[in-house]
């Protein structure tokens, strides 16, 4: 078992290499260069992270595997070749894609994420779940996060690739992003030694807002002090900071809303101030405050929201489910 993690963590390095190398190196793939290009993405970036190409045709990788002495069967178990279903034999997953390698907290290669350049779908592709590559438990970008995050204490959690290469090449360096899945308990675990804050900035559509309501939840389980920077309609993290700057962005999370207040936020633009839109907004408020572990940060909270809409604070915490106070 452990040999074959070594070698499946051996096999992503070699792959990556490939995938930079063609990128880099090979001058036929000009559009992949340019479109990289066109998104901000300059070379001391894909240095940096390790940004590739996988080229057209179907067996580009798997030949280069193969002759480095790698057999299908363990190319397979990384996940970089797809058996074929008409005759027998592997062809490359990862076909005229941009890659992007996702790299664990101690710089090993676990797996990949592949872009298309056009419109077509699906838009991203990531390399199935391995004995080395477990999404519930990566995020993208923790291996450059990691420094800026301890020295500042605060993290910046998105949703995607761009998001992260975007924000590091403006200077924000302490981001990532999980790989298009919902946040788990798992990767708050991964954050929680490191930072004492995590601002949410996840894409200004509806899917994003839901996103973020689902990950404050997880976080205040785990007493993660969670705020939320709320960005112009329509964009996201890389749009946004390409389109103004790094202190735009920074000015923005200066005033980013603490999570409960963002939660109150969107519940009262739902639902109103009438009474009757007030009862349904403790109903929305009553998940996210029980989900706060910490008994004085969540009174304080109940306190916030009474005064907010008005009601008798005993009252309130009567009615936020007054079993998940634990009796002294
Ligand atoms: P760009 O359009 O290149 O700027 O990417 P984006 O990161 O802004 O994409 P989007 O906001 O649509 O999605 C956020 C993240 O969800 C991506 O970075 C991916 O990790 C993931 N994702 C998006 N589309 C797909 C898809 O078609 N398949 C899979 N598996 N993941 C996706
Ligand atoms: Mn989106
Ligand atoms: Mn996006
Ligand atoms: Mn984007
Ligand atoms: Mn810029």
């Amino acid at each position: 078992r452990m040999y074959e993690r070594e070698q499946l963590i051996r096999i992503n390095k070699e792959a990556g290499q490939f995938f930079y190398n063609e990128l880099t190196q090979n001058k036929v793939h000009t559009e992949a260069s340019s479109y990289l290009n066109h998104r901000g993405i300059n070379q001391e970036i894909i240095d940096k992270f390790l940004i590739g190409f996988a080229p057209q045709g179907w067996d580009n990788l798997l030949r280069y595997l193969s002759n480095k002495g790698f057999s299908p069967a363990i190319i397979h178990k990384a996940g970089l070749i797809i058996p074929r279903t008409n005759s027998t034999g592997y062809y490359d997953r990862f076909r005229n894609r941009i890659i992007f390698p996702i790299i664990n907290i101690q710089g090993q290669i676990t797996g990949f994420g592949g872009r298309v350049l056009d419109n077509s779908l699906p838009k991203y592709l990531n390399s199935p779940e391995t004995p080395v590559f477990n999404k519930s438990r990566t995020l993208y970008g923790i291996n450059t996060a990691r420094q800026k995050s301890r020295e500042t204490g605060i993290v910046y959690m998105t949703e995607g690739y761009f998001d992260v290469i975007s924000l590091y090449s403006h200077g924000i360096e302490n981001t990532v992003a999980t790989l298009g899945t919902s946040l788990t308990d798992e990767h708050v675990r991964l954050l929680k030694g490191m930072v004492r804050q995590v601002i949410l900035v996840f894409d200004s559509d509806q899917a994003g807002v839901r996103a973020a309501a689902r990950s404050i939840e997880i976080f205040c389980k785990q007493n993660m002090d969670i705020k939320v920077l709320i960005l112009p309609e329509g964009h996201d993290p890389d749009s946004f900071i390409r389109e103004f700057n790094s202190d735009k962005f920074k000015k923005k999370s200066e005033n980013a809303k603490h999570a409960m207040s963002f939660l109150t936020d969107e519940a009262v633009k739902k639902h109103g101030m009438s009474v009757e839109a007030r009862l349904r907004i403790i109903e929305d408020m009553k998940n996210p405050l029980t989900s706060i572990n910490d008994p004085v940060a969540r009174s304080l909270y109940i306190r916030e929201l009474a005064e907010r809409l008005g009601v008798d604070e005993a009252m309130l915490l009567q009615r936020i489910g007054h079993s998940n106070f634990a009796p002294p």
